[in-house]
């Protein structure tokens, strides 16, 4: 599929979750077969009554994505690609589950990790606060305010204690990351601003004179179903992802470079409620995955992660899984399947989909 198109694939995956009493399907078009034959082929496949949601159409017939089983054997791993003289560079990497990963990578190699997040490096939290718990804080926060006299805003303390407590993590996260022995930097830059990132990518070559491998898990959600969602929210979700991918696509050196891990979701794959924006741009990091790997040396894949028990999954994304039986990935099980993946020698897909629950998801994708 044209990468042009790819975004609205995805976008389509959740147009059909939300309306489905509306029929939707994305039809690939082979553009070198003769416009006559695929006419018939399009006319024969708006006709056609069946669930598919993702169809080619070539000279040589009508093609569709089936999920396959590739759990790999123990003969197929080889050596971990990653050592003490190696650089990779993980955006998200200071926290949530790009972070576990950091952490693994790091505990392996020894070598040296570039990690990239918004959120300024944090200073090291007060004696005071450092022992409370999020309701203690919570307190103390409310107390603080009462004292200096400012109005109480549930809302602006809530806001704070987020912040303070991701900041916390972060600081927990880059100690652990130091323990292991590895080299790591830190860099608070906006993946979207092509030059900052851009910039970070050449000063990574200029410095260390190589880029072994990256690990892209930069992302947001800002879930609303189609109908309610704005357009600079949804291009806040897109871009974080696609804008960002582009500038690894334009300015990393794949003669050098082992891999390139695209963090992609079961929501690019199969499309979800309320994430029109997110699946779009999941779909494009799939089909970006599947572009790169044919031209480049290295491996390029997308992992569409089902939901972990981590991260970024809401409590009500976890009510509405438990509901339907689909469990979240525990967090060494997805680091261990990360690591796997790494380690894989021959044949090796660019999308590979990763969930607990894979039936259930399917039944929830087909309406059931
Ligand atoms: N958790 C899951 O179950 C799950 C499932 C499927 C896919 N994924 C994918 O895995 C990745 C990580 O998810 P997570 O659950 O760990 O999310 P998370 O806890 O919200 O962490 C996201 C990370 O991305 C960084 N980030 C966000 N926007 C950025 C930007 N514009 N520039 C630089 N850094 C940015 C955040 O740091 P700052 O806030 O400091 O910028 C943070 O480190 C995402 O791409 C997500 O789509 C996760």
């Amino acid at each position: 599929m044209a990468l042009t198109s790819a975004g609205l694939c995805g976008l389509f995956k959740s147009f059909r979750q939300e309306y489905q009493t509306v029929h939707t399907k994305t039809v690939d078009l082979d553009l070198t077969a003769p416009s006559a034959i695929l006419a018939g082929r399009l006319i024969e496949e708006l006709a056609l009554d069946d669930r598919s949601y993702e169809v080619g159409l070539t000279t040589t017939g009508r093609w569709t994505l089936r999920l396959n089983n590739t759990t790999p054997h123990a003969s197929q791993l080889g050596a971990f690609p990653f050592d003490k003289e190696s650089v990779v560079l993980i955006t998200g990497g200071a926290y949530g589950i790009t972070c576990d990963i950091a952490q693994r990578i790091a505990d392996l190699s020894k070598g040296k990790l570039v990690l990239v997040g918004r959120s300024p490096l944090p200073d090291e939290e007060p004696e005071e606060t450092r022992s409370l718990d999020a309701a203690k804080l919570r307190m103390h926060l409310i107390a603080e305010r009462k004292a200096s006299g400012q109005p109480l805003v549930p809302a602006q303390i809530e806001q704070n204690l987020k912040r303070m407590l991701k900041d916390r993590q972060i600081l927990a996260n880059l100690q652990a990351l130091e323990a292991t022995g590895a080299t790591i930097e830190y860099h608070s830059l906006d993946v979207r601003d092509e030059e900052a990132f851009g910039g970070l990518i050449d000063d990574v070559y200029a410095r260390f004179g190589r880029l072994d491998g990256v690990i892209h898990g930069a992302g947001v959600i800002e879930d609303k179903l189609m109908r309610d969602k704005t357009p600079q929210s949804y291009a806040n979700v897109f871009s974080t992802k696609v804008d960002s991918a582009m500038v690894l696509a334009k300015r990393l050196k794949p003669e050098q470079l082992k891999f390139l891990v695209f963090f992609s979701s079961v929501s690019g794959r199969f499309g979800n409620n309320g994430q029109c924006d997110y699946s779009s741009a999941n779909e494009f990091l799939n089909k970006l995955a599947d572009d790169l790997d044919r031209k480049w040396p290295g491996r390029v894949v997308a992992i569409n992660w089902g939901a972990w028990d981590a991260g970024m999954v809401s409590d009500e994304l976890r009510r509405i899984y438990a509901s339907r039986q689909i469990y979240l990935i525990p967090v060494p099980e997805g680091v261990r399947f990360l690591e796997q993946e790494l380690r894989l020698t021959g044949h090796r897909e660019p999308e590979v989909t990763v969930a607990c629950s894979v039936p259930q998801l399917a039944r929830m994708v087909a309406g059931e």
